[in-house]
């Protein structure tokens, strides 16, 4: 994390009373593949990054009211508190998961004992999205938030729960994000509609197929089976998400044997998917899409909710340099702005930093 302790000790001593608390973080995350898979129960392989929230809390002896936590038991009081961030707002390296994993996380270090674990400690952050900011969000990002690990990515299956670490080590690529700056806000946007449309076909698949109770277990074939029963929409998005969660595992093997060829053409695959059938796209994230492909970058997608943000590209070590320069010049001659390239470093996930 590029945020030191300072960036809220200052604010926090001016604010209160002169004295100090303790020191929480929490990282924002990028993805390398598995995108809205994970309200489908599928697969997702996110990663933390540096940048995240910091927060110093110091208890104050008055009551406060943090539902999530007391609802699991937690007495949670009233508390003094200043934070920070550096991780983009809007950019679909949740922030907010980033800031829900600091505050779930210090909770339980001050009230809790530290007795919930961290996949609890995200499901708080997701039902805080769901129930206070009406995002019905998956698990993904408040996941890699709390579980994250220095140098490696995590395959988490969003039905059971269960994770595994993948060292990120790519021998002579590196991932870059290029961020339009177009804000993603995924409040009001369509996303809790994409939900709606996915549990709707898995519920038509499901009636002739009873084992299919997500679209994770359903197949191309028992979609055409639903065609006639289902929108022209609704077999759109069925039809990514379907890919999509094949893709997820398609990488993670050819990560073992270090095939960043096939990690690329899965990317590109992921972004026609999410540009053209599940339509969270917009006219920039396509263009640094193109970009990408002319200048030979190896992989390269829409990262996160979509509806704006970040691509994330996977670039060769040579051809970087002159990526990162020529992106942002395309990019300003046909927007007129500047956009943010990010180099991308994957680091851990919530913990006490003082
Ligand atoms: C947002 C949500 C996640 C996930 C992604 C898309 O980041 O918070 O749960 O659905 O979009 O993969």
């Amino acid at each position: 994390m590029r945020l030191t302790i300072d960036d809220v000790r200052s604010r926090f001593i001016k604010h209160f009373d002169g004295t100090t608390g303790n020191v929480y973080a929490s990282p924002g995350r990028i993805n390398l593949i598995g995108e809205h898979t994970d309200y489908n129960n599928g697969f997702v392989f996110p990663g933390a990054v540096e940048q995240g929230i910091i927060a110093e809390i110091k208890p104050n002896g008055t009551r406060g009211v943090c539902r999530e936590m007391m609802a699991l038991g937690v007495p949670v009081e009233g508390f003094n508190t200043a934070f920070a961030g550096d991780v983009p707002l809007g950019a679909g390296m949740s922030s907010s998961a980033a800031l829900e994993s600091t505050y779930a996380f210090g909770i339980n270090d001050l009230w809790g004992e530290g007795k919930i674990d961290r996949m609890e400690l995200a499901k708080v952050g997701q039902r805080t999205e769901h129930k206070y900011v009406g995002v019905n969000c998956g698990i993904m990002d408040q996941a890699i938030s709390c579980l994250g690990k220095k140098g490696a990515l995590l395959r988490l299956d969003c039905r059971s729960g269960e994770y595994e670490y993948f060292p990120w080590n790519p021998k002579g690529y590196q991932l870059i994000l290029v961020n339009s700056c177009v804000k993603h806000e995924l409040k009001g946007s369509p996303y809790n509609e994409r939900r709606l449309q996915c549990e709707h076909v898995a519920e038509v698949i499901g009636k002739i197929h009873p084992e299919v109770k997500s679209l994770r277990d359903a197949n191309y074939d028992m979609l055409e089976e639903v065609k006639s029963q289902i929108t022209e929409d609704e077999y759109k998005r069925a039809r990514y998400v379907i890919g999509e969660v094949v893709r997820v595992l398609t990488v993670c093997d050819a990560l073992q044997k270090d095939d960043y060829e096939t990690v690329g053409k899965m990317m590109y695959e992921t972004h026609h998917g999410l540009s053209k059938e599940y339509e969270v796209s917009c006219e920039e994230l396509d263009f640094l899409n193109e970009v990408a492909k002319e200048e030979g970058v190896t992989g390269s997608r829409i990262m996160g909710g979509g509806f704006g943000g970040c691509t994330i590209n996977l670039v060769a070590d040579e051809l970087a340099a002159n990526f990162k320069k020529v992106v942002v010049e395309k990019f300003e001659k046909k927007y007129g702005k500047k956009p943010i390239v990010i180099d991308v470093v994957i680091g851990d996930g919530s913990r006490r930093l003082c």
